[in-house]
């Protein structure tokens, strides 16, 4: 198959092409503008076009020359505060730059797009473990763009025919993370650890996030390649982790006692989340394989020697 990833120098994306590049199933193509992805991270042998999907003329003339039979989208404006700060910005980058990308398919015959989705279109639901079937009521422009992204898809479907896979990750952690995006709190330790710094937890430790790691969404965008229709899954451990729990992960990842500071809890912060992932069993037939002990000295180490490289 000939595939176009966009984004796939970023974080997540950089997990993806090492899997296709590991596969050698398909023959990958990387759009990116490198605003927060590198070159690095596009595999030897794998051609990265620099050039960005707002810019129709540039998506139009890849599409034309390439011929994709499918794409997998995950370039974006990333950051949740960053959106409330420049909406049009992240509508701009979100939903113009999608609408490149989808034209684009319509134009030239791809047949299949999956879509990196979040979480966040969720909002502050307390109906957990999440379910894909759930009201959306997201309550950032963050959350607003991927909501209206995944409208998108099912028209592209119902209206042209284009296979529409909606992935919602949710919070992503493992190598290569970057600092501003959607992983938060992992990120933020690792820079707290690397820097000798006391960690500060909001509330008492036990709020629950679902940690998946990158890889394993590497492993399921792929493998969503081969579904027909519109479909919408979780990407999700389906198991809650205390901040208290990944504490426990970071101390073992650093061999050391951790300096931690317990502040009064923030208003508007969520205190369970955790996301189904039934119909990720059901239509992929797969499920996240790392779990926190081992994952997070993964990501952990990366960043040390990230860090020492000046990376
Ligand atoms: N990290 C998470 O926890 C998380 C959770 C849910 C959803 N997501 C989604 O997953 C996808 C990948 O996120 P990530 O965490 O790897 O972020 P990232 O910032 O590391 O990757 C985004 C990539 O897109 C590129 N990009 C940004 N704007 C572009 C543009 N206008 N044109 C071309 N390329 C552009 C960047 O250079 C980067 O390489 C995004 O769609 C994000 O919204 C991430």
């Amino acid at each position: 198959m000939k595939l176009l990833v966009t984004g796939g120098a970023g974080f997540i994306g950089s997990h993806l092409l090492a899997h296709l590049d590991a596969q050698k199933e398909h023959e990958t193509v990387v759009l990116d503008n490198l605003s927060t992805g590198s070159a690095k991270h596009v595999p030897q042998g794998m051609k990265l076009c620099v050039g960005d999907i707002c810019d129709l003329g540039t998506v139009d003339k890849l599409f034309a020359a390439e011929k994709f039979d499918a794409v997998i989208h995950f370039a974006a404006q990333t950051m949740v505060p960053y959106s409330l700060q420049h909406p049009q910005e992240d509508c701009n980058t979100n939903l113009i730059g999608l609408l490149n990308i989808l034209e684009s398919c319509r134009k030239y015959g791809v047949k299949t797009v999956v879509f990196s989705s979040s979480a966040a279109v969720y909002g502050d639901n307390p109906n957990i473990p999440l379910t894909e079937d759930l009201p959306l009521v997201p309550t950032s422009c963050y959350g607003i763009t991927k909501m209206t992204s995944e409208h998108y898809l099912r028209m592209y479907h119902d209206l042209y025919g284009i296979n529409s896979i909606v992935l919602r990750f949710a919070n992503v952690y493992g190598e290569r993370q970057g600092e501003g995006g959607e992983g938060g709190v992992i990120s933020i330790f690792c820079k707290l650890l690397v820097q000798d710094k006391p960690l500060t937890v909001f509330g008492n430790g036990e709020q629950t996030r679902d940690f998946v790691y990158a890889g394993d969404i590497a492993q399921a965008a792929a493998k969503a390649l081969n579904l027909q229709g519109f479909n919408v899954i979780n990407i999700s451990t389906s198991r809650e982790t205390s901040l208290n729990e990944l504490l426990g992960a970071f101390k073992s990842a650093c061999g050391h006692d951790l300096t931690v500071n317990y502040a009064p809890a923030r208003e508007g912060d969520i205190f369970r989340s955790v996301l189904s992932n039934d119909k990720l069993k059901s239509l992929l037939g797969f499920v996240p394989q790392m779990d926190i002990e081992h994952g997070i000295p993964k990501t952990y180490n990366d960043y040390l020697t990230r860090r020492k490289e000046g990376n």
